[in-house]
């Protein structure tokens, strides 16, 4: 499988190493599009290393935008027979859906409830919603306190996901570090992992972000005549066919970088300068390597996609496995919490090092100003 699906752009040292879990979720949203294959479909697929590793459908979280009960169950399979298409392998990646775990919902209960409204309304969904002059839902503004819930379930140490959300892995490091302070828990401070060197964001054919929302994107999906009809689209300028070209007027290039092995980028950007190319060509080498790397994946998701059953014990097997570790988690979390019944052998971290405030100070260290809700918390501690 790996033959045909090279990513040039994922460099090895990306890559999380050691035994750390890794959680990543996919939002189920429409048609996924080159954007979303090289912003966070790839990396989640291609996700390794010899700790645990979850990767889910979010379908949860798609509520907030989705109102259609038959059009998010197909966004669920769409989502999933992507991962799957693109080398997902769901025997060392447990591989669900977010709404089969349950566990997950009463600990973002919980982390809501040490999330201020002030520190939620700075979330970037909630800015957007309030400058459009929409009113955010409390499905809305609770949407990162969800997340970290969906993160910190697992245990979560390493959240690869696009450069859009490095502040929703923020306000869950947060949320955890607040939940430890205040239970005394040993929750994971998770991080974002970002592909090293590659473009999260790869533009779309007009040249802004590529985004559904400006209806530039090539869908992963797409016919080959249909894709190549898109990349004839891409905006480049108007150089004289033979005239020496910038190859960074165009977003073909960057698109090329994306799916090319490194020489091929190399060649190309150089007969760009040169004159040998003009942008017909260099769009024809794009079409050329999209062909190479979408074709297989997209007849994989085809055949994939037609069987829904198939998708299912895929996704109820991963929610089984799931389930098992945040139940484990959520044990303790209850315990600390007082939540639930008296639980036997209750999983506490020593007293000692939270009485003596020297866990504060060594928070306050390593976490500065950045962040409100961490600090507040030891100063107002201490004054009690
Ligand atoms: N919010 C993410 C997105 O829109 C999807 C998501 C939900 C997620 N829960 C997550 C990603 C947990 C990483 C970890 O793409």
């Amino acid at each position: 499988m790996s033959t045909t699906i090279r990513n040039s752009s994922l460099q090895p040292d990306s890559v999380p190493r050691g035994d750390r879990v890794v959680v990543s979720g996919i939002k189920p949203t429409g048609t996924p599009h080159l954007g979303n294959l090289v912003g966070m479909l790839r990396p989640v697929a291609r996700m390794r290393g010899g700790g645990d590793r979850f990767c889910f459908v979010a379908d949860l979280h798609a509520l907030t935008t989705r109102r259609d009960a038959a059009e998010l169950r197909d966004a669920v399979y769409d989502a999933v027979a992507t991962l799957l298409a693109l080398g997902l392998d769901p025997v060392r990646v447990t591989t669900f859906r977010q709404s089969d775990v349950p566990e997950i919902l009463e600990l973002s209960w919980i982390l809501g409830t040490l999330a201020p409204m002030p520190f939620m309304e700075r979330a970037h969904a909630c800015k957007a919603a309030r400058a459009e002059g929409r009113t955010a839902t409390l499905g809305l503004v609770s949407y990162p306190v969800l997340m970290a819930a969906d993160i910190l379930s697992f245990r979560g140490e390493i959240v690869p996901a696009g450069s859009d959300q490095a502040q929703h892995v923020e306000m869950a490091r947060t949320l955890a570090r607040r939940f430890n302070h205040r239970f005394g828990g040993d929750l994971p401070l998770p991080r974002a992992l970002h592909e090293k060197g590659a473009r999260s964001e790869l533009p779309g054919l007009d040249g802004r972000k590529m985004s559904k929302q400006y209806r530039n994107t090539i869908p992963i999906t797409a016919t080959p005549e249909k894709r190549r009809a898109l990349v004839r689209t891409i905006v480049t300028d108007s150089s004289p066919v033979d005239a020496p070209k910038n190859p960074e007027a165009s977003p073909v290039t960057a698109i090329f970088d994306a799916f090319a092995t490194p020489e091929e980028s190399a060649n190309l950007r150089q007969a760009l300068r040169d004159g040998r190319a003009d942008w017909g060509e260099a769009k024809d080498a794009l079409i050329h390597v999209l062909d190479r790397e979408l074709e297989p994946i997209r007849e994989r998701f085809h055949s994939l996609r037609s069987n829904e059953q198939g998708l299912e014990a895929v996704l109820l097997d991963g929610g089984r496995t799931a389930r098992q570790r945040a139940a484990a988690t959520l044990r303790g979390v209850r315990s600390l919490t007082g939540i639930g019944p008296v639980q036997h052998a209750p999983v506490r971290r020593p007293a000692a090092a939270y009485a003596s405030g020297l866990l504060d100070r060594a928070l306050e260290m390593t976490f500065p100003a950045s962040d409100p809700v961490a600090i507040a918390t030891p100063q107002t501690r201490r004054e009690e």
